[in-house]
């Protein structure tokens, strides 16, 4: 919705394109670990993917870190890895080695995929969603999200987290059609799940393309740009006011094509991207979101104060959004972010 009520949310504004004084903030993974009442919660759930699917944990957490702080946006708990457990492909999350998936080698794999069964499985997501969009306060606006196609891909042909997300980048050269098959499915479930979660109240949404980093360009261009256009493409047709926020982590220079091509409006830029090339690159309009380091915060001080106050000196006249390079790390004390927050908002 882009009635004017919608647009008194910083973070909706912003998502329009309107310079913000101070800007809106929030921050990946803002419901973690780093916070004692995050782990208390999670001590009740032992398996992380029933957590992620049980409405009353997930929103509770989800409230916790705008109920602490006060930021700008609640993001949706759950995970990126929900929707392909939701289809039946095997995941789960082993304590200390993170995730552990069935692995993706041939047509057999990739037609079990059911997206019937999928949209019973993350029914709850949908639940969560409702109830902490009835629980915010009126300027906090409620991030939706899934993870891009590819980055689910890679963890699904690897099965598992890797640095280099060898085997996915082996597969989309040797086996395109192969590769373009799990692509297919992931980019109409995903439509799916987003197309929900906007229907549930859910006001932006981002897609996580986490490792869209470890691409060539032209693979970038197969990969990220074609099937995130597409994605935007049918998101707007069925939504037209609702932004998505874009997030190409490693993407470097390739950001300014996502951002040309996609049709998303925004970009998250990941901390290895200087901001004053995104501020003089991209159209002036065009909102940015981005890119404290997460060691900064853990470290605090006069480090993180210099690193905001560079941010911001840049960002002066720019709709932006502030948030981390990437996401916040269990060992951050609780009380930078607080710190960071009282940086951003007492700075004209
Ligand atoms: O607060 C929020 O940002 C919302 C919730 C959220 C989580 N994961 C919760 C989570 C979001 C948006 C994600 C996205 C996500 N998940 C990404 C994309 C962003 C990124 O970090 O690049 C990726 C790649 C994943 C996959 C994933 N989930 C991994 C690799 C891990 C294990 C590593 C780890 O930190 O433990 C997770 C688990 C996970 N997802 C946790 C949280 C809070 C920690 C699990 C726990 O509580 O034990």
């Amino acid at each position: 919705m882009t009635d004017s009520a919608s647009l008194t949310k910083p973070l909706l504004a912003a998502l329009a394109g309107q310079t913000m004084t101070p800007p809106p903030v929030w921050l990946m993974r803002q419901a973690g670990r780093y916070l004692p009442e995050y782990r208390k919660v999670r001590a009740e759930a032992p398996d992380f993917l029933a957590f992620c699917l049980a409405p009353d944990l997930a929103t509770e957490v989800t409230l916790q870190p705008i109920r602490r702080y006060g930021f700008d946006a609640a993001i949706l708990f759950s995970d990126i890895l929900v929707p392909p457990f939701a289809l039946g492909h095997p995941v789960r999350f082993e304590a200390g080695e993170g995730p552990v998936l069935g692995r993706v080698t041939g047509m057999a794999e990739i037609e079990a995929l059911d997206l019937g069964r999928a949209r019973a499985v993350w029914a709850p997501v949908m639940e969560t969603v409702r109830r902490v969009r009835a629980a915010l306060p009126r300027q906090v606006a409620l991030i939706g999200f899934a993870g891009a196609p590819f980055t689910v891909a890679a963890y699904m042909v690897e099965g598992g987290g890797s640095r280099d997300f060898a085997a996915a980048r082996r597969m989309a050269y040797a086996e395109p059609a192969l590769f373009g098959a799990l692509m297919g499915r992931l980019e109409e479930a995903t439509l799916h799940y987003l197309l929900e979660q906007a229907e549930a109240g859910a006001e932006a949404l981002m897609l996580f393309d986490s490792w869209a980093g470890v691409l060539s360009p032209s693979q970038f261009r197969s990969w990220v740009i074609e099937p995130t256009a597409r994605l935007v493409r049918a998101l707007r047709a069925r939504l037209p006011d609702v932004p998505v926020i874009g997030f190409p982590r490693g993407a470097g220079p390739m950001l300014a094509e996502y951002a040309a091509c996609t049709g998303v409006n925004a970009v998250g830029v990941d901390t290895a991207v200087p901001v004053e090339w995104v501020v003089r690159t991209l159209p002036e309009d065009f909102a940015g979101q981005g890119n404290i380091d997460p060691m900064a915060l853990v470290a605090g001080g006069e480090a993180l104060r210099r690193e905001v106050r560079g941010l911001l000196g840049h960002i002066r006249q720019r709709p932006w959004i502030v948030n981390l390079g990437h996401g916040i790390v269990p060992e951050t004390p609780p009380d930078h972010v607080a710190e960071l927050l009282a940086i951003i908002r007492s700075t004209d």
